[in-house]
């Protein structure tokens, strides 16, 4: 590990502090939008590949190098690099060792990570110690010493760590941030937010074995997968911006779910029908902040069931939620009593980043097309030399449900207390800039 160095890390908080308290668009000049941003990528299966095709949107992005387990994967990638920028990328595979020769390159600013999420926090960690600016996919890490060692590899090289919470750049999402920030909703007090998506037909190979997905569901039980249900809350409510998380307690269900779906996809004697999966179906998760408020998380992968986030947000002064993207605000004249379509006030409250990026956002893909401005405020941090809005303490805190949740759970639901992951600067850190 390198040696701190106290003008890197003074650097660095001031970084953290001042320009990372903000979202990009608004002071980005012509010139700084022209400087490329010159980016590996470390996993190009499913997400990493949708992850590729955004960034090729981007002006800024200049892929220079790609990275895959699998070579046929790599080059794939290789292929709709070349098409789009007329530039092969170098391209490393073969062995799970092959990124670290990626990671070193000397023409790189930036490496995105796209792999399954053990490799997160080990990938983030190796390039912020070589200078390059890590975009890691969700979750950053999977236990707290891997948390606490990404916030102080930030810290000691002064390279920031952006974790890749796409959900906080739903369109939605940003234009309630707005409305919490001009005290729309009063004092928020709760939110309640789940990954609630039917998954399970990703837990299995069509060959009758078991993905990344499905080997977590034998090896743990809490909430594996915490950020996209955690990251919008937590940017509302200012977590680790003037308040913190403090305790969480869990629960799960028994696990049921998978094996019932192995048992009809592979038979009811298969090896994956009798498996045992650690995973209850449901996690419920509450969490405490300093504040007084709360968050309660579900998690819900293996049900048959529609898709829904939830992100229910009460404040004294009126709820939104996100299920019916409805909301109800008490004014002077008006008691809150009835649910209002939310689609006026998106209009209304509109965020600066979906104002300037909304055309070509939408068109660029998935969400709704919210990685669009996500790498945007991404590269644009690059190019800077600073922050993204989603710090490393971000990453920490948010990622740290995940062992968390685990550790609550196995003692029966136990109140676990909550680490501070930026040793009392929470108080002090300004809120997101809008
Ligand atoms: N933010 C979101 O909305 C979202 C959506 C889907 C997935 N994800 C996250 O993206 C990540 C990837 O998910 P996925 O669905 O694309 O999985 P996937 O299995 O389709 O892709 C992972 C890729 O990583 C490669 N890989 C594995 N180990 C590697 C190593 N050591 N070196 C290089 N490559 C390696 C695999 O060969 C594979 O191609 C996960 O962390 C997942 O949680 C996020």
């Amino acid at each position: 590990m390198n040696e701190p160095s106290e003008i890197n890390r003074r650097a660095f908080l001031k970084a953290g502090l001042v320009v990372g308290a903000a979202f990009a668009v608004g002071r980005t000049s012509r010139a700084e939008v022209s400087k490329p941003v010159r980016l590996g990528i470390i996993g190009v299966g499913n997400r990493g590949m949708g992850q590729l095709r955004t960034l090729l949107l981007l002006p800024r992005a200049e892929i220079r190098a790609v990275c895959d387990l699998i070579s046929e994967r790599t080059t794939r990638a290789a292929q709709v690099v070349s098409e789009r920028q007329g530039r092969e990328p170098a391209m490393y595979s073969g062995t799970e060792e092959a990124w670290e020769k990626l990671v070193k390159r000397e023409d790189l600013d930036a490496v995105v990570i796209t792999t399954p999420p053990v490799w997160h926090a080990p990938m983030a960690l190796a390039a912020m110690r070589v200078g390059k600016y890590p975009a890691v996919e969700v979750p950053a890490a999977q236990t707290l010493e891997d948390c606490w060692e990404l916030v102080r590899t930030s810290e000691q090289t002064g390279i920031p760590c952006t974790m890749l919470e796409n959900v906080c750049y739903f369109r939605n999402v940003m234009a309630l941030l707005r409305m919490v920030g001009e005290g729309m909703f009063g004092e928020l007090l709760h939110c309640e937010a789940g990954y609630q998506h039917d998954c399970r037909s990703l837990a299995f190979t069509p060959e009758g074995g078991l993905t990344w997905r499905g080997e977590r569901a034998t090896q743990a039980n809490g909430n594996p997968y915490p950020t996209h249900a955690v990251g919008p809350a937590a940017q509302w409510m200012n977590i680790n911006r003037g308040d913190r998380f403090v305790s969480l307690t869990s629960a799960s269900t028994a696990a049921v779910g998978l094996r019932e779906y192995a048992a009809l996809k592979f038979g009811a004697e298969h090896s994956l029908a009798r498996q045992r999966y650690l995973q209850g179906d449901l996690n419920t998760t509450i969490l405490q902040t300093a504040n007084g408020r709360t968050i309660t998380l579900y998690y819900n992968t293996s049900s048959p069931r529609p898709y829904d986030l939830i992100l229910r947000l009460q404040g004294t002064k009126g709820i939104y939620l996100g299920s019916t993207d409805s909301l109800s605000l008490e004014t002077a004249d008006k008691p809150a009593e009835k649910w209002e379509p939310f689609a006026p006030y998106q209009e209304k409250f509109e965020h600066p980043v979906w104002k300037k990026l909304a055309a070509e956002a939408v068109k660029s893909g998935g969400h709704g097309g919210a990685e669009y401005p996500m790498f945007y405020d991404f590269l644009h941090a690059v190019s800077q030399r600073t922050a993204a809005p989603q710090d490393v303490y971000d990453a920490a805190v948010w990622s740290a449900i995940v062992p968390l949740s685990c550790a609550s759970v196995a003692k029966g639901g136990k109140l676990v207390k909550f680490p501070d992951f930026t040793r009392g600067r929470w108080q002090k850190r300004a809120p997101l800039a809008i």
